[in-house]
């Protein structure tokens, strides 16, 4: 008998090689059902990763709607059609109303290209590379209403090279994200990870602070 897969809800708004890492480790074994993937740019090649992985793929399109609270809402009630256990936002650039991440509290994660809480916001590779930064890397967090400020749960640190560029910094970033992700994902589908009062728990063992991944070097780079 097989286990029951977590139902979770993957939101993008690009690429969607975050996702794809995920579709690719649940043919592994990370235990989640990916129910559906929906974006707010028709365009995203992330539905188009969904829809070969026969995965219903779903367009929201924020410039349609009247305000962010209408938006907001609109994609609340299409989420939860999938009845999903965690919701992802892997590449999904919008910020989200209160009323949003109070719906999913404790069960709505991003992924931030930065050490957090260093550079929230965009363009944070350019930013590492500006400041002469030696480190940078990139977080997997909880959502809160505070923009990238929720609780950390796991971080890579990655080198910054001499020659570096901004496209050549996120490329390798980038490669770390696709580890970190469906690594905190198994995490909740596991069971390893609780949070009562505001206290998360993996394995038991209280976590104040974030879990630390180093770099693991892809053959490719
Ligand atoms: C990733 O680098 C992700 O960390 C970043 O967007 C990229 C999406 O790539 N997210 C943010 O900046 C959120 N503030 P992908 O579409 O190929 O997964």
């Amino acid at each position: 008998m097989t286990a029951a897969r977590l139902p979770i809800v993957v939101l993008v708004s690009g690429s969607g090689s975050n996702l794809q890492a995920i579709i690719d480790a649940t043919a592994g074994d990370l235990p989640v059902d990916i129910r559906a993937v929906i974006s707010n740019k028709p365009d995203a090649y992330g539905l188009e990763r969904a829809r070969q992985a026969a995965i219903p793929a779903r367009v929201l399109e924020h410039t349609a709607f009247e305000d962010r609270g209408a938006y907001d809402q609109a994609l609340i009630k299409l989420i939860d059609e999938y009845q999903p256990a965690l919701v992802i936002l892997a590449g999904f650039m919008r910020i989200l109303t209160a009323e949003f991440v109070t719906h999913y509290q404790g069960r709505l994660l991003n992924i931030h290209p930065s050490l957090l809480p260093k550079y929230r916001g965009l363009h944070t590779h350019r930013r590492a590379l500006e400041a002469g930064d030696k480190e940078h890397g990139a977080t997997v967090h909880l959502v809160t209403e505070e923009l990238d400020g929720g609780p950390r749960l796991l971080q890579v640190t990655v080198p910054i090279e001499e020659g570096d560029d901004e496209d050549a910094l996120a490329a390798r970033v980038l490669t770390q994200e696709h580890i970190i992700y469906p690594r905190v994902i198994s995490w909740f589908a596991e069971g390893r990870l609780s949070i009562q009062n505001g206290v998360i728990k993996l394995d038991g063992e209280r976590m104040d602070e974030p879990q630390q991944l180093p770099f693991n070097m892809p053959d490719s780079l």
